[in-house]
């Protein structure tokens, strides 16, 4: 089973391809045609953690020595606090211990975390080099991957530091989701729900339909080429829209606003970012009702949804609502002191407020 979603930027365009055993064709992918994506013969740097490269860098690496392509491997350690400048550094030196030249790329075999970071470092080296991200988490796949958001974070804050640079191919084996933890698949599923909810209603009703959606076992090809397509192509639709998040590119942060309180007050610890993100969708969910953005009874659906793929719906205990209030205002999603919401608008569809009071935030968080 193959799908390939156009990413049609006017000044990059790339393709996103979702092919069973996709790690064993990259290299065929990357040096096809007259015009290959990156030139047989170049160098390419494989960034990746240890316990992926373990299971998948071996063909991911044979794949590209058999394209023609000299493949050296940058191992860097795995977890979101290790998303700092220090592991661009380590990439960098691999960088200038292996002569990466700028006609070279970076390959990022990992979830969101070793993607942002290779992006990020592809984005600066030698002033931009090409990047490939070969996503193996659900949440990367579906999200990180696409539309060249790329970064570390700062002591202050996540994602502080970064720059928008586009892979040049993205691809994704949705068979590595076999050994993906359910916890994480799970968080990535929050994301998918998003995409149903906020940009393709046939999604949301697909995920409604499916028996169960809350273990990759349950899925099915068929299921999960459906549900990873659609998604890339609501992210490709909505990047290709809006690029540098002018407007559009925003409702991609449905959820996101309570979600990011909600990571941040716990520390990043106990809730991880699909879990907030879920959570977050539910607090939306309940604003845009009273505020008639959609109906109750869709509400009840999202959250239906939401509790069928075994995600969290509600707010920890501990967390105090001032709390999450005072910290949503120094968020990255406030305008002028107001923060922006993204509030669905019916099934399949969303647009981003700056009209929404403190008081009414209270209301749901209470509710
Ligand atoms: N993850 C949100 C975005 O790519 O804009």
């Amino acid at each position: 089973m193959q799908s390939v979603i156009p990413v049609p930027l006017p000044h990059q365009p790339y393709e996103v391809v979702v092919a069973s055993a996709g790690l064993d064709h990259l290299g065929a992918w990357l040096a096809k045609g007259e015009t290959p994506l990156v030139k047989p013969g170049q160098k390419l740097l494989l960034v990746s953690n240890p316990a992926i490269f373990k299971r998948y860098g071996d063909r991911a690496r044979a794949s590209l020595t058999q394209a023609g392509y000299t493949v050296e491997t940058c191992l860097l350690p795995a977890g979101e606090r290790y998303k700092t400048l220090s592991s661009i550094q380590k990439i960098y030196d691999a960088a200038l211990g292996f002569h990466l030249e700028r006609k070279s790329a970076l390959v990022a075999l990992g979830g969101g975390v070793v993607g942002d970071m290779t992006g990020f470092a592809a984005a600066t080296w030698l002033r931009g080099v090409s990047v490939v991200q070969v996503p193996t988490s659900l949440l990367a796949m579906v999200d990180a991957s696409i539309g060249g958001k790329t970064g570390v974070n700062h002591p202050q804050g996540k994602n502080l530091i970064g720059a928008f640079h586009q892979p040049r191919l993205v691809m994704i084996d949705p068979t590595v989701l076999k050994t993906l933890p359910t916890r994480e698949f799970r968080a990535g599923m929050a994301e998918v729900i998003k995409y149903g909810v906020i940009w393709d209603r046939d999604l949301f009703e697909t995920l409604e339909a499916a028996p169960r959606i809350d273990q990759y076992r349950y899925l099915g090809d068929e299921l999960l080429n459906t549900i990873l397509t659609r998604s890339c192509q609501a992210k490709a639709d909505v990047v290709s829209q809006d690029e540098k998040e002018a407007g559009l590119r925003a409702i991609l942060n449905y959820g996101h606003t309570i979600g990011h309180a909600v990571e941040s007050l716990m520390r990043y610890r106990g809730v991880n970012h699909g879990e907030a993100v879920a959570i977050g969708m539910v607090a939306a969910g309940k604003i845009a009702t009273s505020l008639n953005y959609w109906t109750k009874p869709e509400e009840t659906r999202q959250l239906k949804l939401i509790e069928k793929a075994r995600l969290p719906t509600a707010i920890p205990p501990q967390l105090a609502a001032d709390d999450i209030l005072t910290l949503l205002q120094g968020d990255k999603k406030v305008e002028d002191g107001q923060v922006r919401f993204v509030m669905p608008k019916g099934l399949g569809a969303a647009v981003v407020t700056g009209d929404i009071t403190r008081a009414q935030i209270l209301a749901a968080l209470a509710a």
